[in-house]
């Protein structure tokens, strides 16, 4: 939304500037005007200079990064693979006897964008979501992801990147959290679904929350599909401690973990 504005208040900027020869003294034209026209001039120049600098980084410019924060930037995400959408389907299975074996950074950022990232310009994402409010958030709990030190991050959909949470490898507690399933812990890592409630309920109530359920399963299935176009396992787990999921993962008090999809080598 805001970049439309800044998109109308160029448009508007331009518009009102003097046409073809006025700036050479049109009869009417008043005094201040020159130095009225610089002045747009430098707002619009202003204004491309920061929508160039974000669509070389994709981050809208009020977003950037703070230095003293742990970031990991993930690949460009791939929107070619070697499975047809009908082979992914028809291939999708919970897999739970994982292999031994870490995700690479690659495969583990292709997984998150396959179930939160940005696809277009408005912020839209891949799974769809009531009212574009966008209540969920998608942590990565890795254990074995190459190039990441075991931990707990939040994934940014906006920058394509991870931030750190909490250092450590939490598939254990993770596992035990979710009625003892030990096979999670086996897992390369475990994505978790969160969701703020708040931004959804505000505007649609109670419904809000059927909202949300619904599109942490859209999100949850783009995963799995993912998953099965990258030659991974994945399932998804609803059985789970909310308060002790939200615990382990430093969730803030707003938010609430929804679904937990473990993934792995097969
Ligand atoms: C909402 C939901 C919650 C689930 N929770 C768990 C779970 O806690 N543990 C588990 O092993 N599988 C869980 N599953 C996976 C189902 O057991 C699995 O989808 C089902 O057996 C069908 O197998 P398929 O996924 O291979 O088609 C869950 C699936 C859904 C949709």
């Amino acid at each position: 939304m805001g970049n439309r504005s800044m998109w109308q208040k160029i448009g508007l900027t331009a518009r009102r500037g003097p046409r073809k020869g006025d700036a050479e003294g049109g009869a009417t034209q008043a005094t201040s005007a020159p130095a009225l026209s610089r002045l747009e001039k430098m707002v619009v120049a202003a204004a491309a200079v920061a929508l160039a600098a974000w669509a070389c980084s994709g981050t809208p410019p009020d977003e950037r990064a703070d230095p003293a924060t742990a970031t990991i930037r993930l690949p460009e995400p791939r929107v070619r693979g070697e499975m047809s959408l009908e082979q992914c389907l028809r291939a999708r299975r919970s897999f739970r006897e994982f292999r031994d074996g870490a995700l690479t950074l690659e495969q583990a950022g292709q997984l998150l964008w396959a179930a939160q990232g940005i696809t277009d310009w408005r912020g839209f994402r891949t799974a769809p979501s009531a009212g574009a409010l966008f209540p969920l958030e998608a942590y990565l709990v890795a254990g074995r992801v190459e190039s990441v030190a075991p931990g707990v991050y939040k994934y940014s959909p906006k920058r394509h990147e991870l931030r750190l949470v909490a250092s450590g490898d939490k598939r254990m507690q993770l596992a035990a959290a979710a009625a003892a399933q030990d096979w999670i812990g086996n897992s390369s890592a475990v994505v978790v679904l969160s969701a703020v409630r708040e931004r959804t309920t505000r505007k649609y109530r109670e419904r809000g929350i059927r909202y949300i359920y619904i599109e942490s399963g859209h999100a949850a299935q783009n995963l799995c599909l993912q998953a099965v176009a990258l030659g991974l396992g994945a399932a998804t787990v609803g059985a789970f401690d909310d308060a002790a999921v939200k615990r382990l993962l430093s969730l803030p008090e707003e938010e609430e973990p929804v679904y937990i999809v473990p993934v792995g080598r097969k």
